[in-house]
């Protein structure tokens, strides 16, 4: 599509047809909207692409951007992050990790598995590893002590080869990693495990606390270079930091130690591939284009209220209501969803769209909506051009499916 939807402001009118961005998407699954469930989730892909351009030119080339994958989780937009030249990724699941395997083939990737690994989680990484050897796959150690599990853990499981692991450093969030002090008493790391980097994710900051920012990432740059002194101490070049998500990269991009260091530094957003209503700041910044959309109906109509069919279970309500906007109609004020329902308010004095009407929905938190479905539609050049799975969305146990194996009854 020709022009540059946005997640925050109104939507924008494409300049070659002066369409608004709900004629376009209208247009766009008009084909197959007999066939069409809703709510659906919608990914433009020229949107994609746009966005993982505008990307790479804002971070300075594909080596500074990890993506976390965790936004995606699709193949389709793994591919076109490979054909971009990306090689280095982020993952949160076994699930993410095994589909860019499965996706990049004979391109060889490296991905950080930037979760703390417990013995079943980090037996599915090194089984992964080893079937896709030409990848490098990374471990992150959540402390010290986690250190020397991964360590033992691995050993356990028969994995001698060297295995690059990364220091997971609390900067200030409080939710993952050990602060730099703790890492500077434990400047070794236990075979098989090879100090690969830094991992300071800063998710708790926005874009306006840029200074507190910057003193996390001081803080890391003095870790890696007191890691980096001594005698037997790895050479910063064979070191990796990375740092923030859509919400920080604009700050860590300019630390002038993170730049300057003889290490590698890259930046880990995953958000803006697809774009949300949260990202506003980082959509001004890069230019995003609003690529995931739920589609939804109206399902029914009262005085002033109209209810759609995207409840919690379409939209992800992990955030205050209201957690989506409605394309092209201010006029429909979202309130708390219900599982399967959305009621809106209609404003005094404006016509209510009719029933069964599609409308669009952007949502406040994209990561966790395309977490909530098996499927999405894909358009492209403003036309549907398919379905595919969303191959890592939800949660599998890591155990053999036996589904055709009937239980054992009881007695
Ligand atoms: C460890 C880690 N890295 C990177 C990201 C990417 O952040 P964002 O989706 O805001 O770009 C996240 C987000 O949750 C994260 O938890």
């Amino acid at each position: 599509m020709g022009f540059y939807p946005t997640a925050s402001g109104p939507a924008k009118v494409a300049p070659m047809t002066g369409q608004r961005l709900s004629e376009v998407l209208d247009g766009a699954l008009a084909p197959c909207l007999d066939q069409l469930l809703t709510p659906a989730l919608v990914i433009d892909l020229d949107a994609v692409q746009a966005n993982i351009a505008a990307t790479i030119a804002r971070v300075g080339g594909e080596d500074r951007w990890r993506p976390h994958l965790k936004t995606s989780k699709q193949a389709v937009i793994i591919d076109l992050m490979l054909d971009a030249g990306l090689r280095h990724f982020k993952v949160a699941t076994c699930d993410e990790l095994g589909l860019l395997l499965r996706t990049a083939g004979s391109r060889a990737v490296d991905v950080l598995f930037c979760y703390p690994a417990q013995r079943a989680s980090l037996t599915a990484v090194l089984a992964l590893a080893r079937a896709h050897a030409h990848a490098r796959v990374l471990v992150l150690a959540d402390s010290p002590a986690h250190l020397d599990a991964i360590a033992a853990w691995s050993r356990a499981l028969g994995h001698t080869s060297p295995l690059p692991v990364m220091l997971d450093v609390d900067l200030g969030m409080h939710r993952t990693g050990s602060i730099p002090a703790e890492w500077r008493e434990r400047p070794s790391v236990p075979e098989p495990l090879v100090l690969a980097g830094l991992h300071g994710y800063d998710g708790h900051l926005t874009w306006a606390q840029r200074e507190q920012a910057q003193l996390g990432y001081d803080a890391l740059v003095e870790l890696a270079t007191a890691l980096c002194s001594g005698p037997a101490a790895p050479a910063p070049s064979t070191l990796e930091l990375v740092t923030s998500g859509t919400h920080s990269y604009a700050h860590a991009l300019d630390h002038p130690g993170l730049r300057a260091g003889a290490w590698r530094h890259s930046v880990s957003p995953g958000t803006i591939v697809l774009s949300d209503r949260r990202s506003h700041a980082a959509e001004r910044d890069i230019g995003l284009r609003q690529a995931a959309f739920v589609a939804t109906r109206v399902i029914s109509a009262g005085p002033d209220r109209v209810t759609l069919d995207a409840g919690s279970k379409a939209i992800a309500p992990d955030v205050s209501p209201p957690s989506c906007a409605i394309v092209d109609h201010g006029e429909l004020e979202p309130q708390r969803a219900s599982e399967e329902h959305l009621p809106c308010r209609v404003q005094p004095g404006a016509a209510s769209p009719e029933l069964g009407r599609l409308l669009w929905l952007i949502p406040e938190h994209v990561c966790t909506t395309v977490n909530l479905y098996r499927e999405a539609v894909w358009i492209r050049g403003g036309r549907y051009v398919g379905v595919g799975p969303v191959g890592a969305s939800g949660h599998g146990c890591g155990l053999p499916d036996t589904s055709l194996v009937k239980p054992p009854r009881e007695g």
